[in-house]
């Protein structure tokens, strides 16, 4: 029971909120919040390099870092000067007028990772809408595609956000149901599947672009074979096919190189970047291109109003020049290697399968064994924070941060969960 002066807190206005316990908070989002998503039943208020605080003062390790977006771990004190320092310069001003952080941004990433321009959006799913509607200005353009009948192709199992057209690329039912109608001239392909990749391109001369992940996050950390990626490249440039890669989730040192292509050293015609670009600080997603695609985007025909504020552009320039200095994929790939190396040793009546690279990991439990659900509250418990992915599949993906020590911890307590110790 409350005491009277709880009660009265807890109705009358901003105070109020210092006295709801944990679980009121929870049942205060689950009463006037949507239900479109189940977080974990923990509430949190602090967050510092891998680790995360909850209400009650327990620390955990974070091993789901935002879903791969706080690859410089919570609350980077470069990332929090540079916070301060640009909300108290300028914050907005939308593309109306010409900013310094704009073109600082878009230069260091163009000349970092070698395309000719950068265009700057908000979130995941906006990078990908960019990307695709790039792919048909340059269809009808440049490639000379009859009007309307341009055709994106995308493989299974993709995720790249929940818009209207990122539900019509999706193969997940969870993802599409009953939200059609969907978007028309957008096609599937198997993912790691060349001979039908080459299929598609033959039967359908319309075909202006092939939008790919180089290892796909939420589908379960599915990793290709190697060759797949050079035989993407190939086929993309055998059929005058646009290659878009979507490194929202890999891309920026995530899976132990800056890009996941350049494990094989591949180059799409379009880059999609988001999450990690701006540490989790701000939204900042944005698509790589050279000119003779990204010039098919003239004045007026594409925007947003918080795209390539000067607030975001600091911080994803900072956030990109952290991951950079602290040379963070060398330690994702090094610390990659030993994650894999330690959960490789369970027994495989538990652990079906280790799927990953550097630090963007799954863990696939045998559902005999246990329910992912279930086997992520019992990490809460042991204070270590992540979350199933497609109900089986134990997400790993700390931030980039992470040292050896804390590593080991980590694996120790995902050891004793698993083998009930
Ligand atoms: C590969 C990929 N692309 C795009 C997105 C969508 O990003 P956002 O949620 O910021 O729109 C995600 C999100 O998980 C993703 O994993």
């Amino acid at each position: 029971m409350l005491a009277i002066g709880q009660r009265f807190l807890l109705r009358s206005g901003k105070d109020s909120r210092r006295f709801l316990s944990s679980q009121q908070i929870i049942q205060r989002d689950d009463k006037y919040g949507g239900r479109h998503f189940k977080p974990l039943p923990v509430v949190l208020t602090k967050g510092d390099g891998v680790h995360l605080w909850d209400k009650e003062g327990n620390r955990y390790l974070d091993f789901l870092a935002g879903f791969s977006t706080v690859n410089q771990g919570h609350c980077h004190p470069r990332l929090v000067q540079v916070m301060r320092e640009q909300v108290g310069k300028l914050t907005h001003t939308a593309r109306a007028f010409y900013t310094e952080p704009h073109g600082e941004l878009a230069e260091y990433l163009t000349k970092l990772l070698g395309w000719n321009r950068f265009l700057p959006m908000n979130t995941g799913v906006e990078g990908g809408d960019t990307a695709v509607k790039l792919s048909r200005r340059w269809a009808y353009r440049v490639k000379k595609i009859a009007s309307g009948k341009a055709t994106v192709v995308f493989a299974n199992g993709n995720f790249w956000g929940r818009s209207l057209a990122a539900l019509s690329a999706s193969t997940d039912p969870m993802c599409f149901t009953d939200f059609g109608p969907y978007m028309p001239q957008f096609d599937k392909v198997p993912y790691n599947d060349l001979e039908s990749l080459e299929m598609k391109f033959k039967e359908n001369p319309n075909i202006c672009a092939f939008m790919m992940e180089p290892i796909q996050g939420e589908a379960g950390v599915i990793v290709p074979r190697d060759g797949y990626l050079k035989g993407v490249r190939d086929l993309c440039s055998k059929y005058n096919v646009l290659w878009i890669a979507d490194e929202v989730q890999t891309g920026l040192c995530r899976t132990g190189k800056r890009l996941a292509i350049d494990y094989e050293g591949q180059r799409p015609d379009i880059l999609i970047l988001g999450k990690a670009l701006s540490g989790g600080m701000y939204p900042v997603s944005g698509v790589l291109a050279d000119d003779e695609i990204m010039l098919c985007l003239e004045t007026g025909s594409h925007g947003s109003t918080f795209g390539g504020s000067p607030l975001g552009n600091r911080i994803a320039l900072e956030a990109v020049k952290i991951l950079e200095e602290e040379k963070l994929a060398d330690n994702a790939s090094n610390m990659g290697r030993i994650l894999e190396k330690e959960l490789k040793t369970l027994p495989a009546e538990i652990v079906k399968e280790y799927r990953g690279r550097g630090l963007l990991a799954g863990l696939v439990i045998n559902k005999e064994h246990a329910e992912g659900w279930d086997i992520c509250l019992k990490l809460k418990d042991h204070g270590l924070l992540t979350r199933p992915a497609h109900g089986q599949i134990i997400r790993l993906s700390p931030p980039l941060t992470i040292n050896e020590e804390q590593l080991r911890e980590g694996i120790s307590i995902i050891k004793k969960v698993l083998l009930n110790k």
